[in-house]
């Protein structure tokens, strides 16, 4: 019986590492700003993908700005910074927070709460490599400090969209991917894009539901 008792907390022990942050509560994000000191035509002339990344942090500052310019909400009736047919808002992010990648935040994957502005715990744990090699064994993405993912669930958008769902979600990934391009450059910060990866082992790495598919991977970090 007493044998039985430890190999089933043993179970459980090894169940509950696997899956930290499972249940865990929501990370609020500090507020974002709404000036900054770059102009957008500054950000547009010096857009560029970056796949060299410095072994410098990034502070949850960092993150909260990228995210909310990704595809936070503006207005007070919870619309956001990408437009979105129809307003089905179809798309997640997801945040892989590498070790020691983010200052005040545990490595691990989190999903981006939006009308929290918050972090969501999905998995805790390094996962940038297993990232990479999805993503062809491309090992640039495994350097960066953090990467953040823009899954879309495309069913979202056919409940309002029909038959252009898929168009329309593709759509809106790429709006939020050029947010994250621009907000990164006037952050001073790097940030690279890769669309080359295998869906169904990248889905696997991030913990991702059934119905999420991922549609870009963008490394940020500061610029070697
Ligand atoms: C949809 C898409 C997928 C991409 N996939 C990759 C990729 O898997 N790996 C990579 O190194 N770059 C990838 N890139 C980045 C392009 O190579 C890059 O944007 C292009 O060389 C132009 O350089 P620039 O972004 O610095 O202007 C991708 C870009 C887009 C738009």
């Amino acid at each position: 019986m007493k044998i039985m008792l430890s190999l089933a907390m043993a179970l459980w022990f090894t169940l509950a590492n696997l899956t930290a942050g499972f249940g865990a509560e929501a990370i609020k994000l500090p507020s974002p700003a709404k000036k900054g000191a770059v102009s957008v035509e500054e950000a547009l002339q010096n857009r560029r993908s970056t796949k060299r990344f410095g072994n410098r942090s990034l502070d949850l500052a960092q993150i909260s700005q990228l995210l909310w310019a990704a595809d936070g909400i503006n207005n007070p009736q919870g619309k956001r910074t990408a437009p979105s047919g129809r307003a089905a808002y179809p798309i997640d992010l997801y945040l892989v927070a590498g070790e020691r990648g983010v200052n005040g935040l545990a490595p691990g994957v989190y999903r981006y709460l939006v009308a929290d502005h918050a972090l969501e715990p999905v998995a805790k744990g390094e996962f940038r490599k297993a990232v990479a090699q999805a993503c062809n064994s491309q090992v640039w993405i495994g350097e960066a400090p953090a990467i953040l993912v823009i899954t879309g669930d495309i069913k979202r958008s056919e409940a309002k969209n029909g038959d252009q769902g898929t168009l329309f979600t593709h759509l809106e990934a790429g709006f939020i991917g050029q947010n994250i391009f621009l907000q990164a450059g006037t952050l001073g910060l790097g940030a690279g894009v890769a669309g080359g990866f295998k869906d169904k082992p990248l889905a696997q790495a991030l913990k991702l539901p059934q119905a999420d598919i991922p549609f870009l991977v963008m490394p940020v970090g500061h610029k070697q």
